[in-house]
């Protein structure tokens, strides 16, 4: 079935009309209408023995909590699989020395990966096309098998295909709960909902777990 293609136009269109709606039903509020609620973000350390001696960084960027429960259970499967990992948020910059491979995942934010981990692959360009690194992202939108949606993902991963052209890549789709979401987003997340695209969590732990265990011949 081919879906129809979102695009980061209906995005920023969406947007506009939610920064309307926020600026006149919030006033001097607006501030408070771009943040979400709170939500426990993980930087943790699993699997300490490292039998493979491998030491692995999954990092990565979220903005309603969905992401971070994703590299939690990426991380748990290779820890049981002996691998030593951290699992850290990128806002806070971690240091890739002293790893062995790195995991990144971001969720889409208006057609693009959140901006604090474009800003990490930049920065750590050389490094991570140096390691074996993986990539993967979180999105609800142009998720079909067909060739559409196909090139739909793959444009949200663009600028960061070209920082890393060889890195390995998997899609997940993700979580939207309008009660995880600040009122402005919210506003753009009602603004592009569609009868085929409502909201929910279409998180596959199968898929999450198969691709973990797929990854480690490239570690
Ligand atoms: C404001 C907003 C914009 C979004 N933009 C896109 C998008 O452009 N394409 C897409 O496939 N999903 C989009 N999503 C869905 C998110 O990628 C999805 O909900 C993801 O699981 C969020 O991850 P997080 O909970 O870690 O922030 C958007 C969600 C929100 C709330």
């Amino acid at each position: 079935m081919t879906q129809r293609k979102f695009t980061r136009r209906d995005f920023l269109r969406a947007a506009g009309i939610a920064l309307g709606a926020s600026a006149l039903t919030c006033g001097g509020l607006g501030y408070l209408a771009t943040l979400p609620p709170e939500f426990e973000m993980i930087d943790t350390t699993l699997g300490e023995q490292n039998i493979m001696d491998k030491k692995i960084l999954i990092t990565y960027a979220t903005r309603a909590g969905s992401t971070v429960e994703i590299a939690a259970i990426i991380g748990e499967t290779l820890s049981k699989h002996g691998f030593a990992v951290d699992v850290k948020p990128v806002s806070e910059n971690p240091s890739l020395d002293g790893y062995q491979a790195v995991l990144m995942g971001s969720a889409i934010r208006m057609g693009s990966w959140l901006p604090e981990a474009v800003d990490f692959v930049r920065k750590n360009q050389s490094a991570l096309n140096q390691l074996p690194t993986s990539i993967f992202t979180l999105h609800m939108l142009n998720s079909g098998d067909d060739e559409t949606s196909r090139a739909a993902r793959q444009a949200y991963i663009a600028p960061v295909r070209e920082l890393l052209p060889s890195v390995n890549e998997v899609f997940f789709r993700g979580k939207l709960d309008y009660k995880t979401l600040s009122f402005f987003d919210r506003l753009i997340a009602k603004a592009v909902e569609t009868p085929d695209n409502p909201p929910g969590d279409f998180r596959d732990w199968d898929k999450i777990r198969d691709w973990s265990q797929s990854i480690f011949p490239v570690l």
